[in-house]
């Protein structure tokens, strides 16, 4: 690394939180600095809020990963890859990421492609995906990625990794998978945390009328359930078991979705649940009780 700037290019790039994660390391001093030489977007919102979250110009995405080649590609120390996951989600239909499959999530075997093509390689690369590609239904390929990697150089480490073990209030488990270069140090992922968060800690006191979509009344069941009404939409309702919000977790039901995980409601005491790729007005909701 040339004068500890750390140079980074990100594949798969969203909205940039692993570049926001190299900011804030930057911030607590734990990296001295470090310079997005590229990113990989094709979605035009998210790569408008890439540009405005870390400022800086469009010209730096590459565009579609299967356009680009390795040779044309600036040196960076570090790649990031958040490949696709709704072919190996559960959430989605599981169709795999087969590199002969054709489906979103085998566009992670582009990044070993330009590993291939690029002659001066990354010494990192991080590679995330969803705790499900270890599964049986996955692990065959997911084996011959990393036998892919070790053949072209790496030492891989890998493991799983849950956000609310690491300060942030979400149950959200996700597969690392970190490849170093003619590796001669052991790579150790760090510790989980021990003081967990709740959402609640990271909600705004204050927060303007214009950001509420509703208003609501509630009753009290006779079992001690809050029944909570939609002012506007009296057909909308929903069912909040008081003790179960003040331990955390799931409390209660929108009484008008019959399909169970969506309709779940989570209590801010606790944790968020996973948020799905294409999450809906009618997908599972957060309590917040004002104070
Ligand atoms: C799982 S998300 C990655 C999220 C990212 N790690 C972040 O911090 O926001 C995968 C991203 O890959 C993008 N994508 C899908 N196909 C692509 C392609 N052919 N080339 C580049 N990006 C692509 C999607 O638009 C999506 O934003």
């Amino acid at each position: 690394m040339n004068n500890n700037i750390i140079k980074v290019g990100t594949f798969f790039s969203g909205i940039g939180a692993p570049e926001k994660a190299l900011e804030l390391l930057k911030k607590e001093g734990y990296i001295k600095d470090y310079k997005l030489e590229f990113f990989s977007e094709i979605d035009k919102y998210a790569i408008r809020s890439y540009c405005a979250i870390h400022n800086i110009n469009n010209d730096l995405n590459l565009g579609d990963i299967k356009s680009i080649r390795g040779n044309n590609l600036p040196y960076c120390d570090l790649w990031i890859g958040g490949f696709p996951c709704q072919d190996i989600s559960a959430a989605g239909k599981m169709r795999g990421f087969d590199f002969k499959s054709a489906t979103r999530s085998s566009l992670g075997w582009e990044m070993i492609r330009l590993l291939r093509e690029i002659k001066e390689k990354p010494k990192y690369v991080i590679f995330e995906n969803v705790s499900m590609i270890t599964s049986n239904k996955f692990k065959d390929t997911l084996n011959l990625f990393k036998k892919d990697l070790e053949e072209i150089g790496y030492t891989l480490y890998d493991d799983i990794l849950c956000a609310a073990d690491y300060g942030i209030p979400q149950s959200r488990k996700r597969y690392f998978l970190v490849a170093i270069l003619n590796d001669c140090k052991r790579f150790i992922f760090p510790k989980e945390m021990t003081n967990k968060q709740c959402l609640k800690n990271f909600l705004e006191k204050t927060v303007d009328e214009k950001y509420y979509l509703t208003d609501f009344s509630f009753i009290i069941d006779e079992k001690g359930n809050r029944i909570f009404s939609d002012i506007k939409n009296n057909n909308i309702k929903y069912k909040v078991n008081y003790s179960k919000y003040l331990n955390g977790g799931v409390c209660g039901k929108n009484l008008n979705d019959n399909f169970n995980q969506s309709s779940r409601l989570f209590s801010s005491m606790g944790m968020a649940p996973t948020l799905t790729a294409s999450n809906t007005a009618n997908n599972c909701k957060i309590v917040v009780e004002e104070e």
